[in-house]
């Protein structure tokens, strides 16, 4: 009785957790809810299971605990996204793990147990592979190769999905060695879905893998019996291919074209720091100093976050800078694409972190209508969610993607370092408009110098109200 209560209050804060997620304010409560909700549940299954071997338990949440702890304070924000993706890895795994465990246990399994512990180890070393391959392309470390743009990988996938389900037969026959060529074979098609895929469509993928990872929890869900496994993975396999749908609206990407269509991006991924200047031919540039005359006289700015903000650590300073043009009685707002940065939110948790006030961050589709009444638009470490071409050029990689449409406004300084491509390494038409001008630098930088020039200025002195009249 004790243990049901314990694993129905855990089914329910695990939801409450989920729920709450979904908005920036309630994020961080929510995110310690589902925390909470993971230790009931280990709490009841102790309860319902007893205590036997538990210096091993004490081990594994020792060696678990400490390597969550240490990552948790070592990974840096920008290097998120890699981290989710080898979380996301070791859901598959321990799923795949428990898979193989429940099926060398001498009592034998009904159809139920078998079909799940198949499904766990299909799904689980998929995920586990492919996580890995995310995160190795994520961090830099594996490219794609020629060959995985070819049609023939269609064909090489096709075969080694074919091969899983004779194994998967083979085993429901009493064939239980089959199980080791289904693992091989489903870590196999792990790689052969993954590395294909590149650059910018990425993020789609990391959130698709952690649908997966829930799926896989579930199918082990049930060979252990545990419902609260069931409901926990079920969960998190809908709320990521939730993800998955809103990430692919938000790139203007279907799902297949992703997964089968090759590489999208892929090859200048490398660049996104690179220094390629894409033979721009009509570039303004322009001083930290001549920007903060800009915004001086300005009345209306607004700040667009990208990757490079994150990179440089900025958003203390664009924090600070904010405050001082209020101070002036300038209106101030922030653009969030969807996918700015690397990773689903990446944006909102950067401002957060400088307690930007909320009601300060206006999605895209809220924030495009308002540009043209925009003095001053100030692009920070954000290139390929400002890029016109997106919207021009039906050849380029970004073509259908919806973007910010900071065009629009009256003036445009780009703060970077260079005129280095994106994420998705193409040219950006944006810097070449006769509305804008690049401040070259780092962001931190020009920040904290625009922040010296405009107190020089006076700007942020004027006494309160006096601004009113703008
Ligand atoms: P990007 O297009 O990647 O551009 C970032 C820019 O930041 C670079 O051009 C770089 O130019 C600049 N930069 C780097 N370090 C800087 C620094 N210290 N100071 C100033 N600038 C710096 O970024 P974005 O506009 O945010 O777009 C995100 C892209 O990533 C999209 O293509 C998206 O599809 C993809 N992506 C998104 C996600 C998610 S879920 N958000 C995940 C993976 C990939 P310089 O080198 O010239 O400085």
């Amino acid at each position: 009785m004790g243990e049901l209560t314990l694993e129905l209050g855990a089914v329910l804060l695990l939801a409450l957790g989920l729920k709450g997620l979904a908005k920036i304010r309630t994020a961080r409560a929510a995110n310690g809810l589902a925390a909470l909700a993971l230790l009931l549940a280990v709490a009841g299954l102790l309860l319902q299971q007893g205590f036997d071997g538990w210096p091993w338990m004490l081990l594994g949440l020792g060696v678990g605990g400490g390597l969550g702890a240490l990552l948790a304070f070592k990974v840096a924000m920008t290097a998120m996204p890699e981290t989710v993706a080898l979380f996301n890895g070791c859901g598959g795994l321990s799923s795949l793990l428990v898979a193989i465990g429940a099926a060398q246990l001498p009592t034998p399994l009904d159809l139920l147990g078998q079909v799940s512990v198949l499904a766990s180890v299909l799904v689980g070393a998929i995920t586990f592979s492919g996580s890995l391959v995310a995160m190795g392309k994520l961090q830099e470390w594996l490219g794609t190769p020629g060959w995985t743009q070819k049609p023939q990988r269609h064909a090489i996938n096709i075969t080694l999905a074919v091969a899983s389900l004779v194994c998967c037969g083979l085993v429901l026959k009493g064939m239980a060695v089959a199980l080791i060529p289904l693992t091989v074979l489903s870590l196999l098609l792990g790689v052969g879905l993954t590395l294909p895929v590149g650059g910018a469509d990425m993020p789609v993928v990391i959130s698709l893998l952690n649908s997966y990872s829930g799926v896989a929890a579930a199918a082990a869900g049930f060979v252990v019996g545990s419902e609260l496994l069931i409901v926990a993975g079920a969960m998190v396999g809908a709320a990521g291919l939730i993800l998955t749908q809103v990430m692919c609206t938000a790139m203007n990407r279907s799902l297949t074209s992703v997964l089968f269509g090759g590489a999208m991006g892929a090859a200048p991924a490398a660049g996104a720091d690179g220094a390629k200047d894409e033979g721009y031919k009509n570039v303004t540039s322009c001083s930290a100093e001549e920007c903060a005359l800009t915004l001086e006289a300005a009345e209306r700015v607004v700040f667009v976050p990208g990757y490079g903000l994150a990179v440089a650590q900025a958003q203390h300073s664009l924090k600070e800078l904010a405050k001082l043009l209020e101070q002036q009685g300038i209106a101030v707002s922030y653009a969030i694409h969807p996918v700015a940065g690397r990773m689903p939110g990446h944006m909102n948790v950067l401002l957060a972190e400088a307690d930007v006030p909320y009601d300060q961050l206006i999605e895209m589709d809220a924030i495009n209508p308002e540009f043209p009444r925009t003095d001053v638009v100030i692009v920070l470490g954000a290139n390929d969610v400002v890029n016109p071409r997106a919207k021009s050029d039906p050849g380029s990689p970004l073509y259908g993607m919806p973007v910010l449409e900071v065009d629009q406004a009256r003036s445009v300084f780009v703060v970077k370092r260079s005129l280095g491509s994106g994420y998705a390494g193409i040219r950006n038409d944006l810097f070449e408009l006769p509305q804008t001008s690049m401040v070259f630098g780092d962001a931190k930088q020009v920040l904290q110098t625009l922040l010296q020039e405009l107190r020089a200025l006076g700007v942020g002195k004027v006494p309160a109200g006096a601004g009113a009249g703008r």
